[in-house]
């Protein structure tokens, strides 16, 4: 038996890596200083976006989104109930109410034509906004989101966090790389470790809008300005004296709404810079495991569903649909493979069935869940941990 643990996921940290976070650490910023605006403008350039800012992690991503939006009390907003929670629980931050729609059995993303249902359902304005996933890294048709989300006034956050270096071809044929805001409003980024580009903890807005983009810097930061034009106080009382000098001094700064401190640090910026250079890298590698498993899966009965070979898929994760999930989960880490579940329908959480989301309401989304495991899938697994772990499924099956 394979003595090593073969996870789902995993970082690859190299002696590079390790470099520049020592140099970072040795350097007079460990937070707030030139490492963040580098990651911010080489990441902005890896997706293509006008703007990039970088924060604490994919979570605070999402709050600061749904907060520079403005959703408030009793706003709804839809996502899918196939996700991490964070995908939902940012509208909630804001007293927002979530609305879950199913996904398309296909693409396991959420159902376009079950979204429009919902919008049709109600009079214009009922709902604020859509959170589509590009959930595994498969990159959502956001022309056709845009599209709908136009009719009904609506905004788009993408949650990107699966699918940095993911793209959709539109309907001219152009490739739109997820998170480069020619579609969505926000598009947001994890760099937890399992994901693409790994920081520890760290996350990604981008956006090509100038208003959201300056929102989301001083909500980043307590809601503080120190830009003069901004000010709303008088020089006098900055000053702290009736007559005044001409300008602001140096110390003063504005606390003009209200956010948070959801900065990154800077040792963590210069990690994921040195990480991104290596993203095309690892991508490649991602699409040379989601082809082995495609092909090695292709056909054989007991595999009722799997991600397969899709362009532009980013590959976090490769999914198959299986029979007997249970029993194929277990005989997996009884051989130290730890596949892992992704995930457990979000509407079916606790959290979620107390505002009277209950089994059934997303018959697509259970049924996938009841069927689905997350094989490894990293840039570091090596032909021979790939070959084991596909013999190991087809001899659960085969016997
Ligand atoms: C789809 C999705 N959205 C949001 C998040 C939240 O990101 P973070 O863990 O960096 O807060 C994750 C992370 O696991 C995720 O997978």
């Amino acid at each position: 038996m394979n003595t090593k643990i073969i996870p789902y996921g995993k970082q690859n940290i190299t002696q590079e890596d390790i470099d520049v976070v020592i140099e970072a650490l040795q350097s007079d910023y460990l937070t707030q200083g030139p490492k963040i605006k580098e990651f911010e403008e080489q990441f902005a350039n890896y997706v293509g976006s006008k703007y990039a800012v970088a924060v604490a992690n994919g979570t605070a991503a999402l709050h600061l989104c749904t907060l520079a939006l403005g959703v408030k009390e009793g706003d709804k907003v839809i996502t899918t109930p196939i996700t991490f929670a964070a995908s939902a629980n940012c509208v909630r931050y804001c007293g927002g109410e979530v609305v879950f729609s199913d996904i398309d059995p296909a693409t396991y993303l959420l159902d376009i034509n079950k979204v429009e249902e919902l919008l049709q359902a109600s009079p214009k304005g009922t709902y604020k906004g859509i959170i589509p996933v590009d959930f595994a890294g498969r990159a959502v048709d956001l022309e056709a989101f845009r599209k709908l989300a136009d009719e009904y006034n609506l905004w788009i956050i993408e949650d990107a966090c699966h699918a940095p270096g993911g793209y959709f071809e539109d309907s001219k044929s152009n490739i739109q790389k997820c998170g480069n805001g020619i579609y969505a409003d926000l598009a947001i980024f994890s760099f937890h470790p399992v994901k693409h580009i790994a920081c520890g903890e760290g996350g990604m807005i981008t956006t090509n809008d100038q208003t959201l983009y300056n929102k989301l810097l001083a909500l980043r930061t307590h809601g503080i300005t120190k830009n003069e034009m901004e000010y709303s106080n008088s020089i006098g009382f900055a000053c702290g004296q009736e007559t005044a000098t001409q300008q602001y001094p140096g110390w003063y700064m504005e606390m003009q709404t209200l956010g948070f401190n959801y900065r990154l640090t800077d040792f963590q910026a210069a990690l994921g810079t040195s990480q991104l250079q290596r993203a095309d890298k690892g991508l490649k590698k991602r699409k040379t495991i989601a082809s082995n498993y495609y092909n090695a899966f292709n056909n054989l009965p007991f595999i009722k569903g799997q991600s397969g070979e899709v362009a532009g898929h980013a590959y976090h994760l490769y999914i198959i649909e299986v029979e007997n999930r249970l029993g194929l989960y277990n005989y997996l880490r009884e051989n130290n493979i730890f596949a892992q579940i992704h995930y457990i329908p979000c509407h079916l959480m606790p959290y979620y069935k107390q505002f009277g989301w209950d089994e059934g309401d997303f018959p697509i989304s259970e049924s996938f869940y009841k069927g689905c495991i997350s094989l490894p899938m990293y840039p570091t697994f090596t032909d021979d941990e790939q070959l084991l772990v596909i013999n190991k499924i087809i001899s659960f099956y085969n016997g």
